[in-house]
């Protein structure tokens, strides 16, 4: 690989969602997008697999010569990330830098909340670990009085088979929005804390009162990471800036080029890596 691309994770194709927005704020960035095709998804699976699935990749990434990587997946983002920064990241490669999705998603919920009580929308993991209550806590304690959770196990999977206009995924869907506002009746920001869920945004916004404001990350990633890059200006000068975009997948390359378009919007040709 040439060049010092960003690294952008993914279980699979849902980081798609988050770097279509990347792409479209910083045109002129390289961008190398790593699908664990093989493995997705994440969702389900425990603590110690996730963390040990994400350092994988993320060891991967930087061989690949990325400085800075995007975990955008909020599963490994919530179970791996906290570890790979604190006890890894100094060993391994001290002058790169590996960011997540929960913490910009939980600073745009303090700019944005009226009435500080938000809902959170996730896969089975994310919602077990407790990361979007202990971070919306910890950075937006002020502003942020109370959150409820709700795991929508069967959402992943009805996007992935395309599923998304059909019956089926409206009853999921009003299913999960129904429960979480019985937890909270009054929450007035939603995260959606999944790749998976913009894809299904039409259906949700036909369930969510139209008061309550639904945060889609990829667009808030992005802005967060240019001011992230503004602030630290030695880590934007080693990122290479020619427009590339390259994806690699721990799968199939033809299956991914088949479904990436539907979460990316463009005809996308990967390539296939073993770690
Ligand atoms: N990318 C995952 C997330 O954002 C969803 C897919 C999976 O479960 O692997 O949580």
């Amino acid at each position: 690989m040439t060049g010092s691309p960003i690294g952008v994770f993914d279980s699979g194709y849902g980081g798609l969602t988050v770097l279509k927005e990347l792409v479209k704020h910083l045109p002129e960035y390289d961008f190398l997008y790593l699908g664990d095709n093989a493995r997705t998804p994440y969702g389900t699976r425990s603590f110690r697999v996730v963390y040990e699935y994400t350092l994988q990749a993320v060891k991967y990434l930087f061989a690949q010569n990325c400085p800075l990587i995007i975990i955008a997946c909020n599963t490994a983002s919530a179970k791996a990330l906290r570890n790979i920064q604190q006890l890894d990241l100094p060993g391994l490669a001290p002058d790169r830098r590996v960011l997540g999705v929960i913490r910009p998603s939980v600073e745009k919920v303090a700019e944005i909340t009226r009435n500080g009580r938000v809902g959170v929308l996730g896969t089975p993991g994310t919602v077990l670990s407790e990361s979007y209550p202990i971070e919306l806590q910890k950075w937006a304690g002020g502003t942020v009085k109370s959150t409820v959770q709700e795991a929508c196990p069967l959402w992943v999977p009805l996007v992935e088979n395309n599923e998304i206009e059909n019956e089926g995924a409206a009853y999921f869907v009003k299913k999960n929005i129904q429960n979480i506002f019985l937890k909270d009746k009054d929450l007035d920001t939603l995260i959606l804390g999944c790749t998976h869920y913009p894809l299904l945004i039409e259906q949700i916004t036909r369930y969510v009162p139209s008061h309550v404001q639904i945060l889609e990350q990829g667009k808030i990633v992005a802005e967060k990471l240019i001011d992230y890059l503004q602030r630290h200006p030695g880590m934007d000068t080693r990122i290479s800036k020619t427009g590339k975009l390259r994806f690699q997948t721990t799968e199939s390359a033809d299956n991914f080029n088949d479904k990436a378009t539907l979460f990316l919007g463009q005809p996308v040709s990967s390539e296939t890596i073993h770690f």
